[in-house]
């Protein structure tokens, strides 16, 4: 068994923590004060490669596995997960879908765009009745011969404002429920597409959650993606991809936190030496370094049986689920060892704490991730991945 990274996969953690360390952290603070966009900085996302990651080089993307996924998105993710979750979103729900799904056409004329930073993917899958239950799709795409006509409303769009193309998942055959389901890329610039006021969150403050309207859309059917009646499946083959991306997210948010509060427990004294002297800290320092090398490893396994083509649905919502209960665990932790100090912005960790908690609600809540594993354990799948 080896643990060992390539070099191009430390390449790219090193990249991403370079940017996210030092192009990242001075603003970031400001960014979540304000709500603000991280615009600019999605652009040298895309010229760094982190935008097109997975994406192979003949669309303009990096080519790299989901190994190196991970790395990119944990080190981003110790410092700014509205970027990290621009970034996640755009590769794993967006991107991927596209390109293993997606007409060569199509591809052609969307995938440069994306890669490249200059164009925002977005996934729409969720809705105001549809959150769990992904089968209860009202958007409607009704079959208009060589068109869909599209009406509907999407809620809590990650990158809704500002992405350029939504991979949208709506009802076609309302009589055969999921199996009439169909995904579509949609164009952000087509008559009809609006999108609602951007949502005042608790954490990832930065990035843009809105809701997205369809109103009387047309899309070609060269915009479908996948068979006919495929939508539902596509949406939850994407969606095991996505845990992976938001694994790795929780992962880094648990590692920065845990990272600050190391850092902090050298420098604070109490009762004249380092609070780390102290059992009560030294032990939670322990707790919280064991939790994140668990969630390591369960998160790169995961990567690694889908860049190896092993079924990894279930590691994936395994990780997920397990990495988000850590993220909530540490960054909690590492306020309560900063103490006072912890509680205010400048010191970083209360908003790791706040970007923490949606690990445990988007991309499938940890009950949806429970749900999964359970049928997959009562179904008789037997998980020895490593064969
Ligand atoms: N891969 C391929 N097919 C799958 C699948 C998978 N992982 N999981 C299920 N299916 C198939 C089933 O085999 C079944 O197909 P057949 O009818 O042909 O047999 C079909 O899909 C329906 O499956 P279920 O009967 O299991 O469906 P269900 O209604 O019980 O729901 C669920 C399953 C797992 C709960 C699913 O609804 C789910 O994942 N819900 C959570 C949705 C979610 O994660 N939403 C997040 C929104 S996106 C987001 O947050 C993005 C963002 O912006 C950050």
């Amino acid at each position: 068994m080896e643990f060992t990274l390539t070099e191009e996969q430390l390449m790219i953690q090193e990249a991403a923590r370079d940017f996210a360390q030092n192009v990242l952290k001075p603003g970031v603070i400001e960014r979540d004060n304000k709500q603000e966009h991280p615009t600019e900085f999605v652009k040298q996302m895309g010229e760094l490669g982190l935008m097109g990651l997975m994406t192979s080089e003949k669309y303009g993307g990096s080519g790299m596995d989901t190994i190196a996924y991970t790395l990119g998105i944990e080190e981003l993710s110790k410092i700014d997960n509205s970027c990290s979750v621009i970034m996640s979103a755009h590769n794993s729900l967006a991107l991927w879908g596209i390109e293993k799904y997606g007409e060569e056409e199509l591809k052609q004329e969307y995938l440069p765009k994306m890669t490249s930073g200059e164009m925002i993917g977005a996934f729409c899958l969720s809705e105001p009745e549809a959150g769990s239950d992904a089968t209860s799709q009202r958007t409607s795409a009704e079959d208009k011969g060589d068109h869909y006509l599209v009406n509907g409303t999407k809620n809590w769009i990650t990158n809704g404002k500002k992405a350029g193309a939504y991979v949208v998942i709506a009802q076609t055959e309302p009589e055969i429920r999921h199996r009439g389901i169909n995904a579509m890329l949609i164009d952000a610039s087509w008559e009809g597409v609006t999108t609602g006021v951007k949502e005042d969150k608790l954490g990832i403050r930065s990035s843009d959650t809105c809701s997205v309207m369809f109103q009387d859309v047309k899309v070609p059917k060269t915009h479908r993606l996948g068979p006919e009646g495929f939508g539902f499946k596509y949406a939850m083959q994407t969606l095991d991809g996505g845990r992976i991306g938001i694994a790795a997210q929780a992962l880094g948010m648990a590692a920065g936190s845990y990272e600050l509060a190391l850092a902090y427990s050298h420098e604070r004294k109490a009762f004249g030496k380092p609070i780390n002297n102290h059992q009560a800290i030294a032990f939670k320092l322990a707790d919280m370094a064991m939790k994140i090398e668990a969630a390591r490893m369960m998160v790169y396994r995961a990567a690694w049986m889908k860049d190896t083509g092993r079924e990894f649905a279930q590691a994936a919502a395994m990780a997920k689920l397990f990495a988000s209960e850590v993220a909530m665990e540490t960054t909690i932790e590492a306020v309560q060892v900063h103490g006072g100090y912890g509680y205010v912005k400048e010191y970083h960790v209360e908003r790791l704490m706040r970007d923490a908690k949606i690990t445990q609600i988007y991309e499938g809540t940890s009950e949806i991730q429970r749900m999964v594993i359970s049928r997959n354990l009562i179904k008789g799948l037997k998980h020895l991945p490593m064969q």
